[in-house]
Parts: C-alpha cells; structure tokens; sequence
C-alpha cells in the first residue's frame, strides 16, 4: 500500500529516548521520500488538528535530549468514540497514509481502538520508563530512568552510612517494579518491595531486624505501586514497630523521567524508529515496534496490550542473598 505521508505523535507520560525516536522517524521517513506530519500534544493535538510539518533539520540537535519534542498531554476528547471520530477524519483530511504512536499502554491501546473504529494504519513505539508494555524486551526510557534512579539511591547511601540509617526510597512503577528491582540490585538493597509480589510488612521487619550487626546503612527500595502503600507508608509502620531504627524516607518521583537519555536508551529509539517507518514501508501494521531477543520485532497490539512481562525470577533471590 502507498506510503506517501506519514503523521508522529508522543503520549502519555514521557520517557527518555521519545526525542531520539521522533528524529528516528523523521529522518528514516525522509530518507525513503516520505514527508511526516508531527501531532503536538499527543492524542489531544490529533483530535484538535494541532499539526506541524517536520523536516530532518527539525529534529536536530534532540537525540540527547529528555522530555518530548512533540509534548504529551492528557486528552478528555479522544477517549470518547465522537473524539476518535474526528482524530481519524483529521487524519484522512490531511492526507496522512499511516500514524506512529510513541508512548507506553495506555497510548498503545489508543492506536489499537483508532485502528479498529477508523481502519488508520497504525504502528507503535515501546516507550515507557515503566517497562511494563509487552512486545519489546525493553521499553524507550526504561534504561535512562533506571540510572538516574540509581545515582540518587548512591547517594542516599552515602549519607545513610553516615548515620548508620535506613532509607526507604520510592521509585515509579505504578503496576510493576521493574525499576524498583532493577535498581534495587544494581544498588545493593537490602530489601525491594514491588507490586508483583505480596510481601508483609512482618516479613520486611524480619529481615531488618535479622541483618548483620555491622551494618552500616540499609536501603530498602519501594516501587510507588507497592501493594503495602508507597514509601512513606511503609517507613511509618517499620518505625511503630521497631523504635529502635533511624529512618528516612525519599521519594525520587518525577526526577526519574526527565534528564539525557543514555546511550542504551539512545541506539533502542533509534533503531525502533528507523523499524517502525521501514516496517509499514514492507506492510506491517496494528502492531507495536520493539527488541526481543536482540532483534527487532512486530507485535499485534492486542498481544502487545496483554502480555504480562514479568520481573527476572532470579533477582528476587540475588536481592536477599547478595544483602549480608
Ligand atoms: O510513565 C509512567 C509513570 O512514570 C508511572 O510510573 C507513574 O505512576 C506515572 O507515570 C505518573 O505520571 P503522571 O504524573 O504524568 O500522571
């Protein structure tokens, strides 16, 4: 099928790597004698026709950027039927062959209803920092969010050592704790607490009290989803029960989604951006665009949208094993 125009949008929250991935699309489009159209503000902008042509020098100079180009909002409008009416007639309007979604989820399961309701050809980029969206190994931002977590929890420990302190330190993940586990390995934690796994409060307070004696700090990361309440919470119940522990508590929040991308971030949001405009040039459609097992791959949304990816089984046990 004819590609002539193709339209780019980011959604939902923003992830380092979605500049890298828009230059990507842009340039791999012009490339291929394809002109794109960028969607300002996500589904809202689409839904208002807040449109603007982008050309490979528009996108210089974004590659080691954080945040999005393109921004991200919210939209009221595109979650009712009459709101993706009028996204897929502005689409048709403005002559647009296909639409690249950029974004996690929630803005995949948008693409997917678009394409259903208003058979737009669509293809989606992985890109969220919570890696939690199915058909790519690695989601964009993921890597980024998971370092700057990690040298904040470097430095709490510097002070926690100091005082001989526990930190609890929350870190995002709505539904999953990838970055929580993650990080909490890389940091040498002594405890993680993720939403994937119901663990007590009790069992937390055991392997507080059963640490070493020579301990000089703990770090106990919590994912913000966490089904014993966030950071805060938690700290609070550990302190009425043991008295006895310094604590204190941060919450790395919003931090974690800002910042330059690093180069992993980088390479993936490139190659899936040159894969997602190469893959509806050769067919593919309805689908999102990510790397498993090192390879490029295209997953139907509605796999994509399902799959539960799961935390490494073996992280759990190298948490408490490796926390003497
Ligand atoms: O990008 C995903 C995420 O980071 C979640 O972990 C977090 O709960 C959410 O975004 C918060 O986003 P916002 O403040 O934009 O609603």
């Amino acid at each position: 099928m004819e590609l002539k125009k193709i339209a780019l949008l980011t959604s939902g929250g923003d992830a380092p790597g979605m500049n890298a991935a828009i230059r990507a699309v842009v340039r791999t489009a012009h490339f291929h004698g394809i002109t794109t159209t960028g969607i300002l503000d996500g589904y809202d902008g689409l839904v208002k026709k807040n449109f603007t042509e982008l050309g490979p020098r528009d996108v210089r100079n974004i590659i080691q950027r954080g945040g999005t180009l393109l921004r991200s909002a919210r939209s009221e409008a595109f979650l009712t039927k009459e709101g993706r009416t009028t996204a897929g007639a502005n689409l048709r309007e403005a002559g647009i062959d296909a639409l690249i979604t950029i974004g996690g989820g929630g803005t995949q399961a948008g693409a997917k209803q678009l394409a259903d309701e208003q058979k737009v050809r669509l293809m989606g980029i992985a890109s969220t920092i919570d890696n939690d969206l199915g058909g790519s190994d690695r989601t964009i931002g993921f890597d980024t969010a998971c370092n700057t977590a990690l040298e904040a929890i470097d430095r709490l420990r510097d002070t926690a050592s100091s005082y001989g302190r526990i930190f609890f330190v929350e870190v995002m993940g709505r539904d999953t704790g990838f970055i929580a586990m993650h990080t909490g390995v890389a940091a040498g934690a002594e405890y993680v607490m993720v939403p994937e796994r119901k663990e007590n409060v009790e069992q937390l307070i055991n392997a507080l009290l059963n640490r070493s004696a020579d301990k000089s700090s703990s770090i106990v990361v919590v994912a913000e989803g966490d089904q014993e309440g966030g950071a805060f919470r938690l700290a609070e119940q550990v302190k009425q029960r043991c008295p006895q522990f310094d604590i204190r508590v941060s919450v790395l929040g919003h931090l974690q989604r800002g910042g330059n991308p690093t180069m992993a971030d980088r390479l993936l949001a490139s190659r899936l951006g040159v894969a997602a405009v190469e893959g509806l040039i050769a067919g593919e459609e309805g689908c999102v665009v990510g790397v498993v097992k090192g390879e490029v791959a295209f997953t139907p949304h509605a796999v994509a949208l399902t799959q539960r990816k799961s935390i490494e089984p073996d992280l759990f046990r190298l948490v408490q094993m490796l926390a003497v």
